[in-house]
């Protein structure tokens, strides 16, 4: 491949804030978000002035979820701070995604929530027409897909798969012959091929596999498709993850995917990439310092809090609700698992766990645990404390693992759950989900 540099920022769900968040149903509703809301608007202003001061790079990729849920005032103030980038020279190409669009629009005004005016996808193609669209040497019309050179004799196939002229999430037979055409096109043009598309294409991690929204639909068949028509890698989003994989089709032509984090919430990285030859140059870069407040602690600190806050809220508000039995079931359980200690879990299971880890909370294991896995590169190999316990407790409920594992196979594809488990929490890839040198082709990783 021609050389080519770009940064790849993903999933900025901007916010315009005058619309409203605030008040007493924000403060519940951001109880169990992931990423900031009120606070995405100078997020992404101060990680647009860091990347427009970079004069090494001209190219900026944003594979969707722009907006936080399709406000056409958010979109017209995103819109306004890619115009600021533009005019520091970058060329910039978008795809909208899932969150762009819709009927989902709200702010929040008072101590209550309201509807906001939301974007038809219908418009999505003018709006955007400077990023990606004016450029482009072809567009799909019904899912606003399209090819455009971004370096000499490279060229961007911007895959939509989260639109109204696709399944949600899919790379459907009509949109594959429209990309076939393209790829046929670049190949007779003589022009190499990346990708940009918002849903991962291989799942970020090996239990995402089981997770129907986690990745494309048909994912292998899709990464077959693109690898055997010589893309050789594809930068995702959605998932709000840090991750790259690897995967080679039935012929033998490897794929890479480098599935990146929200800009705005914990992992809250962007990257910058390389291509020279055959080799792929990855680095991931923290989200910068930004004009607001960030309750006196440290940004990466002021991010997690926030990610393991949700998850434990999500943990604790399944357990509430229900009616009689159930309800107070779930009451035990909640009470249980709020107050117990990894050690008193341990005990209850008939599992050892280690001293360094013994004492602290449950729930605060796995809020952080959580947190882990999508900063990426998971450390928690066999031999770690926390590696050891989990493989206890796969082991303990491996009775109901071997029962649940012919349901999850499918198309032939035979699941191990604990596998996967284990190498969800432990990166054996042999390369860094954040910081990588990869050899493009079929060589495998450098
Ligand atoms: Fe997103
Ligand atoms: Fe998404």
């Amino acid at each position: 491949m021609n050389p080519v540099k770009f940064y790849l920022v993903t999933d900025t769900h901007y916010f315009e804030p005058s619309i409203g968040c605030s008040g007493a149903a924000y403060d519940e509703y951001m109880k169990r978000e992931q990423y900031f809301m009120a606070e995405s608007s100078d997020i992404v202003k101060a990680t647009f002035e860091r990347i427009a001061a970079d004069k090494s790079v001209d190219t900026v990729l944003i594979p969707g979820d722009l907006s936080k849920n399709g406000e056409l005032e958010s979109h017209k103030s995103f819109i306004k701070e890619l115009n600021k980038l533009r005019a520091s020279g970058k060329k910039i190409f978008v795809i909208t995604a899932g969150h762009d669009y819709g009927e989902k629009s709200r702010a929040f005004v008072g101590d209550g929530c309201i509807d906001a005016e939301g974007t038809p996808f219908s418009v999505l193609r003018d709006m955007y027409a400077d990023y990606g669209y004016s450029q482009a040497l072809a567009v799909d019309d019904s899912t606003l897909s399209y090819i455009a050179e971004i370096a000499p004799k490279v060229r961007l196939l911007a895959i939509n798969c989260d639109s109204e002229g696709n399944p949600k999430g899919e790379v459907d037979e009509r949109l594959e012959s429209w990309m076939k055409i393209q790829l046929d096109e670049a190949k007779k043009d003589g022009c190499s091929v990346l990708a940009m598309c918002h849903y991962p294409m291989i799942p970020s991690v090996p239990v995402f596999d089981l997770v129907g929204d986690a990745k494309l639909k048909n994912w292998r068949r899709t990464a077959s498709f693109l690898a055997d028509n010589g893309v050789e890698f594809i930068l995702t989003g959605h998932m709000h993850i840090q991750s790259i994989n690897e995967y080679v089709s039935e012929k033998g032509n490897k794929i890479i995917d480098i599935c990146t984090a929200c800009l705005v919430g914990s992992p809250a990285k962007y990257r910058k990439i390389s291509v020279d030859g055959d080799t792929l140059t990855v680095d991931s870069i923290d989200t910068p310092e930004f004009r607001g407040d960030t309750d006196g602690v440290e940004l990466e600190e002021f991010f997690d809090r926030q990610f393991v806050c949700s998850i434990q809220n999500r943990i604790l508000g399944a357990l509430s609700g229900g009616k009689g039995a159930v309800k107070l079931l779930k009451s035990i359980g909640r009470k249980i698992l709020g107050g117990i200690t990894v050690g008193g879990l341990g005990r209850l299971l008939w599992i050892k766990t280690d001293k360094s880890i013994r004492k602290t909370k449950f729930i605060d294991f796995a809020g952080n645990l959580g947190v882990a896995i999508f900063k990426g590169d998971m450390p928690y190999a066999a031999g770690t404390p926390e590696g050891d316990a989990i493989a206890r407790v796969l082991k303990r409920f491996g009775f109901i693992i071997r029962k649940v594992e012919p349901k999850l196979s499918k198309n032939g594809i035979k699941v191990d759950l604990t596998d996967m488990l284990l190498n969800t929490v432990s990166n054996n890839k042999g390369y860094s989900d954040n910081n990588a040198v990869m050899k493009l082709g079929n060589g495998g990783e450098k």
